[in-house]
């Protein structure tokens, strides 16, 4: 399978049967999770994608596909809206990829995304990896009693999906967001 041709296109929902358990439970009292944070909580987590910025999309897409023969993702949630609004500053081109189960988001380098944001972090400069939630609000709730700070981008790039961004200790940039929350945006 190529890029190229006969790549199918994949709806990936948000829960995969197959796939490794989402669900992280909390519990005040659990031993190495005994923090100020930590307590009951029904907010799940699962890595979602993996992006990856570039000046030459074509070469790294072209690389990636016929290498580990990745389809290409072509329903209508995967396309990207943010060029269509000015107030939305990512004008790049995305191609979105998946070896079936974990999606592959290739993307145009843009330095001045977090500039135009107005926002401190910056997903689309060197790429970030993807936790989809179902609660983004209690995810930044979370964020903000651990003292973490974050770029709330709210429905930004992907039709439907809130997005906030923010970094680890080491300053990789880590999305979190939550998709079907904004109908017909
Ligand atoms: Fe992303």
């Amino acid at each position: 399978m190529t890029f190229e041709s006969g790549a199918p296109t994949l709806h990936l929902p948000f829960s995969r049967p197959d796939g490794p358990s989402a669900l992280l439970r909390l519990h005040a009292n659990a031993g190495a999770m005994d923090n100020e944070f930590a307590k009951e909580t029904e907010m799940k987590f699962k890595f979602h994608h993996m992006n990856l910025c570039t000046d030459n999309l074509p070469r790294l897409t072209k690389f990636y596909s016929q290498l580990f023969s990745l389809g290409a993702i072509t329903d209508e949630e995967h396309t990207v809206i943010s060029r269509d609004r000015a107030d939305r500053a990512y004008t790049g081109a995305v191609d979105f990829l998946t070896d079936g189960d974990i999606e592959f988001h290739w993307a145009e380098r843009d330095l001045d995304t977090g500039f135009k944001m107005n926002a401190s972090v910056n997903p689309m400069g060197h790429g970030h990896f993807c936790f989809r939630t179902d609660d983004i609000k209690g995810f930044m709730k979370r964020c903000d009693e651990m003292g973490i700070r974050y770029s709330d981008y709210g429905c930004w790039a992907i039709p439907g999906w809130y997005q906030v961004f923010l970094q680890d200790p080491d300053g990789h940039v880590i999305e979190v967001h939550q998709p079907g929350i904004f109908n017909g945006l």
